[in-house]
């Protein structure tokens, strides 16, 4: 038979590999179950009312994180340890909610820029990985610490930070 007969299958099945072997990273993958940490969750959810965040309820006349939350605490300079914004609330959103808040909440400049400052240089969310110390004790961090997170988010980041 004529190698020409061979040829369009063939093509295809190569071209078709790459789609079989590298799946697509998804926000839902490894990024959501740890967006979803205590620590990370307490702080996100500090000023939404909608949540009973800290704000509302134990820290309701506390103003001046900074006095409590030292440096020598949080291990982040003065002025950084401080709740967002109620819109940054993403407290029992699924996988694809929760990717498309925070992609939308990203500000100006480049999407991919921003997300990589926000994910792997913010010191809050490394705190969140790697410390979870309080005035009143250490809490658990998120578990895996901050190297499986850069290459988890990493790789989000690059696969075109895909919501589902
Ligand atoms: C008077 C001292 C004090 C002040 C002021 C204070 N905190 Fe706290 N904060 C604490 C203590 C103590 C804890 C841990 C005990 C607890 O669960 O409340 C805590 C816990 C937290 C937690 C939970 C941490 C976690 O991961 O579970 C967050 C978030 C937080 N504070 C944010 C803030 C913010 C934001 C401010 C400023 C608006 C602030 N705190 C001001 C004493 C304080
Ligand atoms: C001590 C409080 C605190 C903790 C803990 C914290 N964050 Fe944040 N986070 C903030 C604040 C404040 C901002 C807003 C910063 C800004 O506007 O530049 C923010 C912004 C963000 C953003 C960028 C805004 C957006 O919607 O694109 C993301 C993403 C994010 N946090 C994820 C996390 C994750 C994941 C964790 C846990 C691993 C975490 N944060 C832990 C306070 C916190």
């Amino acid at each position: 038979m004529s190698p020409l007969f061979w040829l369009p299958p063939l093509l295809l099945l190569l071209t078709g590999m790459p789609a079989w072997s590298a799946a697509p990273v998804k926000f839902g993958d490894a990024l959501h179950e740890k967006f979803h940490h205590a620590r990370c969750i307490q702080c996100h959810q500090f000023n939404s009312g909608k949540s009973n965040g800290r704000g509302f309820t134990s820290h309701r006349s506390r103003y001046l994180c900074d006095n409590c939350h030292t440096r020598r605490i949080t291990g982040l300079p003065r002025g950084e340890w401080l709740a967002p914004n109620e819109k940054l609330d993403y407290t029992g959103l699924g996988p694809a909610e929760t990717c498309q808040l925070i992609k939308r909440n990203l500000g100006a400049g480049d999407p991919k820029a921003a997300m990589t400052r926000h994910l792997l240089e913010d010191a809050r969310i490394r705190w969140a990985l790697e410390s979870g110390m309080t005035p009143a004790g250490r809490f658990p961090a998120v578990p895996g610490g901050y190297e499986a997170w850069a290459r988890e988010a990493k790789a989000w980041i690059d696969g075109g930070m895909l919501c589902e």
